[in-house]
Order: structure tokens, then sequence, then C-alpha cells
């Protein structure tokens, strides 16, 4: 039985393997349509959420199966007090399949390794989430055609931000990629991967100004200033408007600039940019469902091919 906890638990073959599924599954919807009849997806939320678990029920949805699950703590037994592992024993005699999100880190990785089904890692803290990695990973393969060679600007909170930091980490076993971190002294990405960064001789640059480089970038990589991380309110208001792609900012950009967003924005990216044909991230939120779709056929089982080699 595997879990995924981190984009990392995936070898690259592996990933490239699932990838293909996902694409062969936007194209043939029908032929994946009961793969998964008879079998129960749990969303265990304790954390707010529209686009992760509402992928993830539709993903189990088009594959046949069913879903049930909570989308906040305070509708679980969590708020009588009860614990993630034994949440997640209980969980496991209901459900084939588990996604859960939580505002502790490792959280996840602590039911998983009590769990009796694969555990899907949908959002711990300020950490990871690897599923939102899997979801830009694949929209940038499926509409550039590689996973090698671009400049990837990272713009925002990359403090807070977990779908950066493991975004970063993910592109890292990819060849030719330069990181472009933009975002104020205070939001800086943090030590622990800057050091994974310089030890795997990795290319990148901090900088505080968007204009200062846009025009240098394939891929920019917008992100919301993550305000229920914060500490206190008057930073959180000091900060959240530090980058506002425009459409002036934009036409500083290259013409097949990619502009990637996880969602959900607040201003960081002004409405009239969603036009611009560079504007992917609602195209990226469907390749969300269709990379569920495929990671869970995967981990369930139905899809021996993506594990089935040595690499
Ligand atoms: C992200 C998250 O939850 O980390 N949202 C998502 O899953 N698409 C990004 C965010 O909340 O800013």
């Amino acid at each position: 039985m595997r879990h995924l906890m981190s984009p990392l638990d995936f070898s690259v073959g592996e990933l490239n393997r699932l990838f293909d599924l996902a694409n062969d599954m936007e194209k043939n919807r029908d032929k994946y349509a009961h793969i998964c009849d008879g079998k129960k997806l749990a969303t265990c939320f304790y954390e707010p959420s529209t686009r992760t678990r509402l992928s993830f029920e539709a993903a189990m949805m088009n594959l046949g199966g069913n879903v049930l699950g909570f989308s906040e703590a305070s509708s679980s037994s969590a708020s009588k007090g009860e614990s993630v592992s034994d949440t997640i024993r209980v969980i496991s005699c209901y459900a084939d399949i588990c996604a859960m999100r939580h505002p502790k880190e490792g959280a996840p990785m602590v039911a998983a390794s009590r769990s009796l089904i694969p555990v899907i890692n949908a959002g711990d803290g300020g950490h990871q989430h690897p599923t939102q990695t899997l979801t830009d990973l694949l929209t940038i393969r499926t509409l550039t055609g590689s996973l090698e060679n671009f400049t990837i600007g990272l713009c925002g909170d990359l403090k807070f931000g977990r779908t950066v930091h493991s975004l970063i980490r993910a592109l890292l076993r990819y060849k030719g990629i330069k990181f472009v971190f933009i975002s104020p002294d205070e939001l800086k990405i943090p030590d622990y991967i800057i050091t994974e960064l310089q030890e795997k001789e990795a290319d990148f640059t901090e900088v505080t100004k968007l204009e200062d480089v846009i025009g240098n970038l394939d891929i920019l990589y917008m992100t919301r200033v993550q305000r229920e991380r914060f500490f206190n309110e008057e930073d959180y208001i000091r900060l959240k408007d530090f980058y506002v792609l425009t459409k002036e900012k934009l036409a500083m950009a290259k013409e097949n600039m990619m502009v990637l967003h996880p969602l959900p924005r607040v201003n960081e990216i002004s409405v009239e940019v969603d036009d611009d044909p560079r504007a992917a991230y609602f195209k990226q939120a469907q390749y969300g469902v269709y990379v569920r779709m495929a990671l869970i056929a995967t981990l369930l089982g139905f899809a021996p091919e993506v594990f089935d080699k040595e690499d």
C-alpha cells in the first residue's frame, strides 16, 4: 500500500506515467467512468478548501466511486478531542482511500502511519501540498510539452505558501530549471528550502520587484498572502497587496509566458488578466481533477502500469 505525503514519494518515472494516465483520462472519459465502482473516498478536511476537496470528490465521481467526509474540524469528532490516529483507524473501516487536509504540519503523516487505507496529504499547514504540485506539473507538461529547461518565477508569500514549497522540491528533480523567487523580505523562502537548493546546486535568485524580472520568465507562479498563518493582522494588511499582476505588468512579459496560480486569488492577479491567453490558472484547476483521478486510480491499484517499473 502506498500513500502520498510529498511529491517526492513518486519517482520521476512514476510521475511521468501518472501524467500520461491523467492525459488519457482527459481524452477518454468513458474508458474510466466505472473503474472505481463500489469504492469510497473519504475527504477529511480540518481546514477550509474549495478546489482541493471538490476536485477530489469530482475525481472519484468521474471514476464511478462515492465520497463521504467532513469539510471542517468543528463538524468532526476532532472537536471532542479525538486524535487524528483514532479518526483514521475508524475511517479505514468506512472508506477505501482518504484525502486529508490539516492545519498541523505532519498530521497526514501521522494518519498514514496508523491507516489501513491509502492516505493522500491534501495540504498540511505551511508544509506541503503534493496534489497541488501534481496539478502544477501536469499543467506545465501538458501545455508546454516538457518539464525541463525553463525559468520559473514564484511570486508572493514564499514563506507560508505550501504550494510553493512542494513545487520547488518537485522541480529540483528536472533539468535546466532556473528559479526566481520574488517576495518581500518578510515572506522569503524558508531557510531549510534554501539549504536544499544550495545542496542540489540549483540555479536560483531572490528579488523583491516583479517588474525587474518578469521579462525573463517562462512561467510566473503567483500566490496569495496566507493570512491564516500570520501572527498578527497588521503585518498581513501591510503585505497583502505587495504584488498585483496587472495588464501593464503583463505587457513586460514574454508573449508565451504562462501565468499559474493555485487559487484562491485575493488581489494578486487583477481580473482583467483572466482574458489574456497567458492566464492558465483556470485550466490548471481543471487539470487538478484529471491528476487526482489518476492518483486515486493508481493508489487503489487500478493502474498498475504507473508503479510497475523500477526507476
Ligand atoms: C492552496 C492551499 O490550500 O495551500 N489552495 C489550493 O489548494 N489550491 C493555496 C492557497 O490557499 O493559497
